[in-house]
């Protein structure tokens, strides 16, 4: 399903202030394009997933699916957050059944497909167990099982696998990989993290803040599967990540006090805008 956002603005109010959170944003994803989002902290890139999702009102513009418009949330859309955000009170399959269920899914129907997501992210054995029981990367995987169900054709998420450890996350970058492959799914998938950003899309766009616009685009054309390993992988890591560069130095300026500069290399490190290891 292919995705249009035409002239999209955001302005939050406060009793203190007015933001320009996203400033006029215009873009299209083609059916089962693969997108990730990248740019600094605060540019809105979360504010745009929501209202892609129907969840948060742009105070100016519209989004079309398909050419149709659409301003409230639905079954073609489908949101998984950086928490897993599941109920820690319920079952494994039952959290994966819990959006089938309010959608008025009937009983059979939504265990047996359940099962067929919970197998697709290597999770059977623990249908039973309780989510507390489950380590980080297995609850993020119960999630992305449960965002699978709703069989909807655009998967947004944001900042999925950024809790996790580097070793989980190229895992479920690995089966996030050929589950998008095997589902043809659009996906819209804002990171922080450059590399995971060239290693899964097909497109990075890469957003500016103060006001949020769109800055910048990549095409990947590499061959997939792929790998970190890879050479002309690292090569394009390098072209994304001058770009960001600038705007996160841009928001550190004004964020931080006066007296804090910006070295070479402290940049790249900052735990909050985690932009790749070891470039
Ligand atoms: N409900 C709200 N009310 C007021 N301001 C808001 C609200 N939600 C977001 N903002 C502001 O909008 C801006 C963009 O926030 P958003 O969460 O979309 O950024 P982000 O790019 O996702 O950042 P991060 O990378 O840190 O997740 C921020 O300045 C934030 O303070
Ligand atoms: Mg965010």
């Amino acid at each position: 399903m292919s995705l249009t956002i035409k002239g999209i603005s955001k302005k939050f109010v406060t009793k203190t202030k007015q933001t320009l959170t996203l400033d006029n944003i215009n873009i299209s994803f083609n059916d089962g394009e693969f997108i990730c989002l990248l740019g600094p902290s605060g540019c809105g890139k979360s504010t745009l997933l929501n209202i892609i999702a129907g969840l948060e009102k742009p105070t100016e513009g519209k989004i079309f699916l398909n050419d149709k418009k659409v301003d409230d949330v639905g079954v073609d859309r489908a949101m998984m957050f950086q928490d897993s955000a599941l109920f820690p009170w319920l079952k494994v399959i039952d959290n994966v059944e819990f959006g089938m269920k309010i959608a008025g899914v009937p009983k059979e129907e939504r265990r047996e497909k359940a099962i067929k997501y919970l197998r697709m992210v290597h999770l059977t054995k623990f249908q039973n167990s309780y989510i507390h029981e489950l380590s980080g990367g297995m609850r993020q995987r119960v999630a992305l099982a449960r965002a699978l169900t709703l069989d909807s054709k655009v998967l947004l998420m944001d900042e999925p696998f950024s809790a996790l450890d580097s070793q989980t996350r190229s895992i479920l970058q690995i089966q996030l990989q050929r589950i998008w492959m095997e589902t043809k799914k659009t996906i819209i998938f804002v990171t922080h993290n450059v590399e995971e950003a060239v290693l899964l899309a097909d497109r990075v766009v890469v957003m500016a803040a103060n006001p949020g616009k769109i800055k910048g685009e990549f095409n990947i054309k590499l061959a997939r599967p792929r790998t970190i390993e890879n050479t002309d992988l690292s090569y394009i890591v390098a072209q994304v990540m001058k770009e960001l560069k600038e705007e996160v130095e841009k928001v550190a300026k004004a964020e931080y006090d006066s007296d804090w500069s910006i070295e070479e290399g402290n940049i790249l490190h900052d735990p909050d805008n985690n932009m790749g290891n070891g470039i």
